[in-house]
């Protein structure tokens, strides 16, 4: 192993989209392609730190050097993250599911004629929240994201309050940015400090900058 401000520190990232099954061939999932998550992790481990990751089915490949663990539902990431805690740090980058269907069905539901299925919803965890929430065990940083397309600081901010985290970063994914599923992001880090906004960059840029900013953080 080698040096770096982050040597020695445990970080729990969570990354990309979460499938939640309909039955044993179909499920209901988002556009998440996990690029910002993987570019985080891939920043983390750079500066030293072990990292725990905790991934849905992504569109990218899994970053280098770091401890993966491969997750389909947000029940199942949920579980990863508790069994990976204690940690130094978590950054949770997933685009979880917010719901899931109420009972998946074992068997292919099958085609009938004249009638229609209909799906019913339950909400899952909300991970985040969750973790914030910890009175033992809680990591000392917990760092949260937030997709917008308006008033992104206020909502950001009510938004770190809601979740009980310290940090929330901000993206703003009005259309015409490009930046869902793109290579670049445009955010405001929203610290009980107040709110920066960072100028637009590539994924890779942002995530070496929070991951300097986590290493300030942890020493
Ligand atoms: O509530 P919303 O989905 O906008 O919040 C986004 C933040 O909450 C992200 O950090 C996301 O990873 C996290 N989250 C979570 N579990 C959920 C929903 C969101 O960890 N079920």
């Amino acid at each position: 192993l080698g040096g770096g401000p982050l040597r020695g520190r445990r970080v729990i990232v969570t990354s990309g989209p979460t499938h939640e099954p309909i039955d044993p061939v179909r499920y209901i999932a988002n556009r998440s392609s996990g690029a910002q998550g993987t570019a985080i992790a891939q920043a983390l481990a750079a500066l030293g730190a072990e990292v725990v990751f905790v991934t849905g089915p992504a569109q990218v490949p899994p970053p280098r050097n770091v401890q993966l663990v491969p997750v389909e539902t947000a029940q199942e990431m949920l579980e990863a993250v508790q069994t990976a805690l204690p940690a130094d740090a978590a950054v949770f980058a997933a685009a979880v599911a917010d719901w899931r269907v109420a009972e998946a069905a074992d068997r292919k539901i099958k085609k009938t004629p004249d009638t229609l299925p209909s799906l019913e919803f339950v909400e899952n965890p909300d991970i985040l929240a969750t973790v914030s929430g910890l009175s033992e065990g809680r990591p000392p940083l917990v760092v949260g994201f937030a997709a917008e397309t308006n008033d992104v600081v206020e909502n950001a901010t009510a938004k770190r309050a809601r979740k009980g985290c310290d940090w929330i970063v901000a993206n703003d994914v009005s259309p015409g940015t490009g930046i869902m599923g793109g290579r670049e992001n445009a955010v405001t880090l929203i610290t009980p400090d107040g709110a920066e906004a960072w100028e637009r960059a590539g994924k890779d840029v942002v995530a070496a900058r929070l991951a300097r900013r986590i290493a300030e953080a942890l020493t």
